[in-house]
């Protein structure tokens, strides 16, 4: 019986992935990196900060100290920061909210599970703050999804066992993660055909009859 839905952010509420891409694009430029792509984006979707970058940095032969890393993970972060400080409303997904407010009504708690560290800022500029029971993201935990620490904290902070949560995700990294955290994992938008999901959709308005059917 599913007591929690625990959602990813990026991708899955809100139209964040765009903004994400556009940073990395410019680090990119900066460094004099050539052929970074949407299909190298789209491997960066779930993953750390840190993670991203490595994808970033397999595209040229330089190599970095740790220190030197951690930079250029800052310098992306200033850029991006700078495009979701534009974030309001209009950027949420459409049906996002009025999907959450409806879980809600039938008594089903929520919670965010998601690897950014940006999660509390980008929540504040979209105002849905006030609608999660729990919030669980990459400030909590340094072991990034695949790893399902993300997930576990939330159901934690929520005090609902892992196999009593259901988590929405756009990501393989996260789907992985809700699977090996011992979760229902339902893939939507870019996870949708993810065969490690139990439940599979184009769009979280595919999601109302099984979330009845669920709880
Ligand atoms: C995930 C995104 O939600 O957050 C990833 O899908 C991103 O692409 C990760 O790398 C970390 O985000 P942030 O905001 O902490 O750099
Ligand atoms: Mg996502």
């Amino acid at each position: 019986m599913i007591k929690a839905v625990i959602f990813d952010l990026d991708g899955v509420l809100v139209t964040t992935d765009e903004l994400h891409f556009k940073a990395w694009s410019s680090l990119a430029e900066e460094l004099g990196i050539k052929g970074f792509t949407k299909s190298d984006n789209a491997r960066q979707r779930g993953v750390s900060r840190m993670a991203s970058l490595e994808i970033l940095l397999e595209k040229t032969d330089r190599q970095f100290t740790d220190e030197e890393k951690e930079e250029l993970a800052e310098r992306k972060n200033e850029m991006y920061i700078r495009s979701i400080s534009k974030l309001s409303k209009s950027d949420l997904l459409p049906e996002a909210v009025e999907f959450i407010d409806y879980i809600k009504s039938k008594g089903i708690k929520t919670a965010i599970g998601s690897a950014s560290k940006n999660t509390p800022l980008i929540l504040k500029k979209t105002e849905i703050s006030d609608k999660f029971d729990a919030i669980s993201c990459g400030l909590d935990t340094v072991r990034a999804k695949p790893e399902p620490d993300v997930f576990l904290i939330a159901a934690k902070k929520l005090g609902i066992a892992p196999e009593c949560c259901a988590v929405i995700e756009d990501s393989d990294a996260g789907i992985r993660a809700a699977k090996s955290g011992g979760m229902y994992a339902i893939a939507v938008g870019a996870a949708e055909h993810n065969p490690e999901a139990d439940v599979s959709v184009a769009s979280i308005e595919s999601l109302y009859k099984a979330i009845t059917l669920l709880a």
